[in-house]
């Protein structure tokens, strides 16, 4: 009798040892996705949030055992409430992961919020070079602007460019592009005869591009974030630059694809150095593409979503690698030195830096059956950010 009792105890006692993880694992997994929804940056969200549920439902909700939960914020662009609604997400919702991140300042708002509560900040869109160095728990899918400014600045000399001018938008990401093209342009033997800063916050191009046009330099080398490229092409050919002999060149935020196809013929043989085409010629980018066209009524996916794809698969792997239990450290160790083909190309997370290694490629808007793209006609490849090595 006795012996029977503690049998049972013990078999009971076993069973609930068993079912404490099951348990543990059968609650939902959360991923606080912040990003821009409305206003200045709302094509940001936009692309991103496609990107992310075309990517759970190419590859399900369940992951090692876990269901998988996408609670989407929208903090306007203004970092104040993208920490604030960090923090809700941490303490209310328990999230897992925070991710997204439109702007630099949001990212670098919230960065210590992850620090604090150990939480891992995927960064899929903000691209300034620090962002990785404000927390040990970010992990970036986006790009660096010094990745693809250096490219610029070394393909533009040899190709008949020797005098320029910045335009940059004036904050953090904006610096970057500004320093590292400016450094590597004169160590490669060119000029730039003027840097010019236009405010994030309603800029107008207008008297910065009629300054350029005074100035007349070879080349106008353009950073502003993604969404305000069309004003600037407008404005610049409105003002006859192109025709003025001055070439646009720049990163590939003011070609963004979520916004080229509207840009007309202005926009014809502006040449940037970027991660991520539309146009990229791998199967793996074709079937992006149309897939993400075919979930959102046409709309051409452009470098944001791609760092929202690849941050969720990030996410995923991560989860998939501690066996569905989680947990921040262990998501972190398990982002770094994920390898893998994205619809951009190779892509690895650097180990050391949490940061994205990647091809960046020579693009040339180009027309194709109609539209416009971003044709790729160069690549360096497995880039690192050229902002860690100092
Ligand atoms: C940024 O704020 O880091 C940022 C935003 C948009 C871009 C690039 C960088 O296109």
């Amino acid at each position: 009798m006795h012996k029977r009792t503690l049998l049972q105890g013990a078999a009971s006692a076993a069973l609930l040892a068993a079912a404490a993880p099951v348990f543990a694992q059968a609650q939902p997994f959360k991923i606080g996705l912040i990003l821009p929804m409305t206003g200045q940056q709302a094509t940001t969200g936009r692309q991103i949030e496609a990107a992310a549920r075309l990517w759970m439902q190419q590859n399900g909700d369940t992951v090692a055992g876990r269901k998988v939960q996408l609670i989407v914020k929208d903090d306007t662009s203004l970092p104040d409430t993208t920490r604030r609604l960090a923090q809700e997400l941490v303490v209310n919702d328990k999230v897992d992961v925070l991710a997204g991140f439109g702007i630099t300042p949001s990212a670098m708002a919230t960065a210590p919020i992850a620090t604090q509560s150990k939480t891992p900040l995927v960064v899929m869109a903000a691209a300034t070079s620090s962002i990785t160095q404000a927390s040990p728990f970010v992990v970036r899918t986006s790009f660096t602007l010094p990745q693809a400014a250096v490219a610029m600045a070394d393909w533009a000399p040899k190709n008949g460019i020797k005098t320029a001018v910045t335009l940059v938008t004036d904050y953090a990401p904006g610096i970057d592009a500004e320093k590292f093209f400016r450094d590597r342009f004169l160590f490669n033997g060119g000029k730039v005869v003027e840097s010019l800063r236009v405010p994030l916050r309603n800029p107008d191009f207008a008297p910065f591009l009629q300054k350029v046009r005074d100035l007349k330099p070879d080349a106008l080398y353009v950073f502003v974030p993604s969404g305000a490229g069309a004003a600037v092409m407008k404005q610049f050919g409105e003002r006859g630059m192109d025709k003025a002999g001055i070439r646009l060149i720049g990163t590939g935020d003011v070609t963004d694809d979520d916004q080229l196809n509207d840009m007309g013929d202005v926009a014809l043989g502006v040449v940037t150095s970027h991660h991520y085409s539309a146009a990229h010629p791998s199967p793996a980018n074709k079937k992006f593409v149309a897939e993400f066209q075919k979930a959102n009524k046409g709309l051409r996916p452009n470098f944001m979503a791609i760092g929202g794809y690849d941050g969720m698969r990030v996410i995923y792997e991560a989860l998939k690698k501690t066996g569905g239990k989680g947990g921040g450290e262990a998501l972190v160790n398990a982002m770094k030195g994920q390898i893998f083909e994205s619809p951009r190309g190779p892509v690895f997370i650097d180990a050391q830096t949490r940061d994205i290694v990647q091809n960046i490629y020579l693009r040339k808007v180009e027309k194709k059956d109609g539209q416009l793209w971003n044709v790729e006609f160069d690549v360096i490849k497995d880039v690192k950010d050229p902002g860690k090595a100092r």
